[in-house]
């Protein structure tokens, strides 16, 4: 049982499939929830909430939204790789609507980014290092770059109007793992709850990053301000290790590098060259 937060939290992204579980789960904690998504929502509604369909490219329609909310969970837009002038009008005008909307209510917000905002990073080996959420941006395509957008965006507004924010770079968050890549992504429903209650109920938090992502001994991500919110998983894709080692391997592109399967769609630069000779960044 998670801490009831005083004020409605708005649920951007409710129709989908993160935001389905969320509102159940948070719903049955006794949350008070705004929800709103450009699709109907298909579920009963949790006690006490109101769903409303907007379009995020829609302002004054998230303004109205956000109205009395003390957090914004932001889930709605695109969430997959798309042509530029698909995602743009969800992902940047609707992440400035979200953002404008919490600067007016004095909320906060929890962005679910994602590890495609960084994924060009290689995926370590042996003994390299794990990723710290301060690394450079490296997005593995337009959905990815929109990601980053997100989570700079969340840098000026706590820089220049004391908006906190909370990232979430989610690896997989699924039901369970069904590939050899979400040994190491994979974040299961219950973590990703617990995540949520933690980055809307935190004292303070300010701009952070977090790696969004199960205890997967095979993961590639290291440090991140989850002190900040006090949240650890308590689940992790080890138990499918047997069963899923080696299934869905990709193309070397794929297998090279964090973001997978999106770093591969169509990639033009030429095969990548054994590790060591690559391209220098
Ligand atoms: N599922 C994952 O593993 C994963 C990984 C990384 C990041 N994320 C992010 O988490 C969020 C939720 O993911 P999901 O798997 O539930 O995706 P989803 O596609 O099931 O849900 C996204 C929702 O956004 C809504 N939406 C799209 N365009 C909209 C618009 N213009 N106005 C209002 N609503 C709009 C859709 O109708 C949909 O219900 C997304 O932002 C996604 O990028 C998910």
């Amino acid at each position: 049982m998670t801490m009831r937060p005083e004020k409605p939290i708005l649920l951007t992204g409710a129709s989908g499939a993160l935001g389905r579980m969320l509102a159940g789960t948070l719903g049955a904690e006794g949350w008070t929830l705004r929800m709103t998504d450009i699709a109907p929502f298909p579920d009963p509604l949790p006690p006490g909430a109101r769903f409303t369909r907007a379009d995020l490219n829609d302002g004054p329609a998230i303004l109205r939204q956000a109205e009395g909310c003390g957090a914004i969970l932001h889930f709605g837009g695109v969430s997959m790789e798309h042509p530029f002038e698909t995602v743009l009008g969800p992902n940047l005008r609707g992440l400035y609507h979200v953002y404008e909307a919490a600067r007016r209510e004095g909320a906060r917000v929890v962005f679910a980014s994602s590890n495609h905002s960084i994924g060009f990073h290689e995926r370590p080996q042996g003994n390299d290092p794990k990723l710290d959420a301060g690394c450079d941006f490296r997005p593995d395509g337009y959905y990815g770059l929109s990601k980053a957008y997100g989570e700079l965006m969340g840098r000026l507004y706590w820089d220049k109007h004391g908006v906190e924010n909370v990232n979430l770079r989610i690896g997989s968050c699924f039901p369970k793992p069904v590939n050899n890549r979400m040994l190491s992504t994979w974040l299961s429903y219950p973590d990703l709850a617990r995540l949520c209650a933690a980055a809307v109920t935190a004292p303070r938090t300010g701009h952070c990053v977090i790696w969004a992502c199960s205890n997967n001994s095979a993961s590639f991500w290291g440090k991140d301000h989850r002190d900040r919110i006090g949240w650890q998983p308590q689940d992790s894709a080890d138990a499918w290790h047997a069963e899923l080692a080696g299934r869905g391997l990709g193309d070397a592109v794929e297998e090279r590098y964090q973001g997978g399967g999106y770093c591969a769609m169509e990639y033009s630069r030429g095969m990548p060259s054994p590790r060591d000779a690559f391209a220098p960044e």
